[in-house]
């Protein structure tokens, strides 16, 4: 008879290799230090370049203060209970409001994790007969939500970025439509760093009487002229029905946010089962948020210096001959030479053992089957000269492998 535990004993399911030789290196590394450009791995001091602290707002002192007066004020538990019950606060609420408004919205909610508000959102939102269009490079949270609110129905997996493809599952999904139909996708797509080709999208949706949800994890904070994100950026953010963002990334706290018109943002407050059945976000975090806030409408100069080391990083890293794809985001994907995942382990051993470097390796199932790639977080914190001496680590590191960086490495990206 088949124990439930057997699998666990084996190497299945995702990341089953490496959970199997307890791997502590590739996947669960142990950081020493603080998150920022300089930690410790193994004993050894590394330049990070594998954390979303892209506004260097990590260890930030304004940010700090506010906590410490937050914590001697409310301690780590504070609210107790969901928001709908005894968790609910002045504070929370005008968080909403000032978010709203730097969002450009009328309305906002909070949720306490990313991956909670993108779930809750979707689930809450879409019914029985409604109809979600989805891109297929979207993150697991949206993955999830579409999963969780289609129960088990057939929803419109479109091919990435791809608007005639959009378009056939708009005008598809109108012929049997009997409900509504959301658009989700990312604003700034968090592996490859591409742009959603939002102008088109918010064309098409009002085309076709669709509504738009936007994941702008990886660009709230960080495009745009104020860091309003992708929908900023493009200059339709009035035309993005849900603007969703993260607080996990450029604003180094935890939670996210959902903007809209206030009717749809009340509805999801109500029916989001990741906000009625969840205790509330802890006032230090919501305290962090709003000190953040402050710190990134105050000093547009670390979303600048985030951009220039972005840059400088990017453009070495193709003058070496390094394959990046496609990004139009401070994400610096490296694809590894021929998606090979032996020499990317080869790679990451030498750049961290040899040279100091630290980078992440992305593999299935966060990217799909076939793509391997470094992705590089480059951040406000780091300095000129953590940009030139991993440049000289990639050059030591082509050189003394013979990478062949002319073999086109798969992006599998349809
Ligand atoms: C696109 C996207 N959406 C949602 C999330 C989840 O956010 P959080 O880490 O705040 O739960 C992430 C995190 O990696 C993300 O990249």
């Amino acid at each position: 008879m088949t124990d439930i535990f057997d699998k666990c004993y084996g190497s299945e399911g995702y990341f089953g290799y490496f959970r199997a030789k307890n791997d502590m290196y590739f996947t669960q590394p142990v950081l020493e230090g603080i998150p920022g450009p300089r930690m410790k791995f193994q004993g050894k001091k590394v330049i990070m370049w594998a954390i979303n602290n892209y506004t260097g707002l990590a260890g930030n002192e304004d940010v700090k203060n506010a906590v410490r007066k937050s914590l001697e004020s409310w301690g780590t538990f504070s609210p107790m209970g969901s928001r709908m019950l005894t968790g609910n606060t002045e504070k929370h609420i005008d968080l909403e409001k000032k978010l709203a408004q730097f969002l450009q919205k009328p309305a906002a909610v909070l949720f306490n994790y990313g991956y909670l508000g993108v779930i809750g959102t979707i689930s809450a939102l879409v019914g029985r007969d409604d109809q979600i269009l989805m891109d297929k490079l979207s993150h697991a949270s949206i993955v999830d939500g579409t999963i969780l609110a289609s129960m088990g129905k057939r929803f419109r997996p479109f091919k990435h970025n791809d608007m005639d493809n959009l378009e056939f599952h708009l005008k598809a999904a109108n012929k049997e439509r009997k409900g509504g139909l959301l658009i989700v996708i990312e604003g700034v797509y968090g592996m490859r760093g591409d742009l959603a080709d939002l102008k088109s999208i918010c064309a098409l949706k009002e085309k076709y009487e669709a509504r738009l949800f936007v994941d702008d994890a990886h660009g709230f904070g960080v495009m745009g002229e104020n860091g309003r994100g992708a929908g900023e950026h493009f200059g339709v953010q009035d035309k993005i029905d849900l603007y969703f963002g993260t607080f996990a990334k450029a604003f180094a706290a935890i939670g996210g946010v959902t903007a809209g018109e206030e009717k749809p943002v009340d509805y999801i407050r109500y029916n989001a089962r990741t906000y009625v059945f969840a205790k509330s976000l802890p006032m230090i975090f919501v305290d962090a948020i709003n000190a953040s806030l402050d710190v990134m409408i105050k000093k547009p100069e670390l979303r600048q210096r985030a951009w220039t080391v972005a840059k400088q990083l990017q453009q070495g890293l193709v003058d070496l001959g390094y394959d990046i794809g496609d990004t139009q985001s401070p994400i610096t994907p490296v694809y590894v030479p021929a998606g090979s995942a032996e020499t990317a382990m080869s790679m990451m051993r030498m750049l961290r053992e040899d040279y100091g470097v630290f980078v992440s390796a992305v593999i299935y199932p966060v990217v799909p089957h076939g793509v391997v790639l470094f992705r590089m977080i480059p951040t406000a914190s780091h300095s000129d000269e953590d940009v030139k001496d991993t440049l000289s680590a990639f050059k030591n590191l082509r050189d003394r492998l013979k990478l062949d960086l002319t073999q086109k490495p798969s992006r599998a990206n349809k």
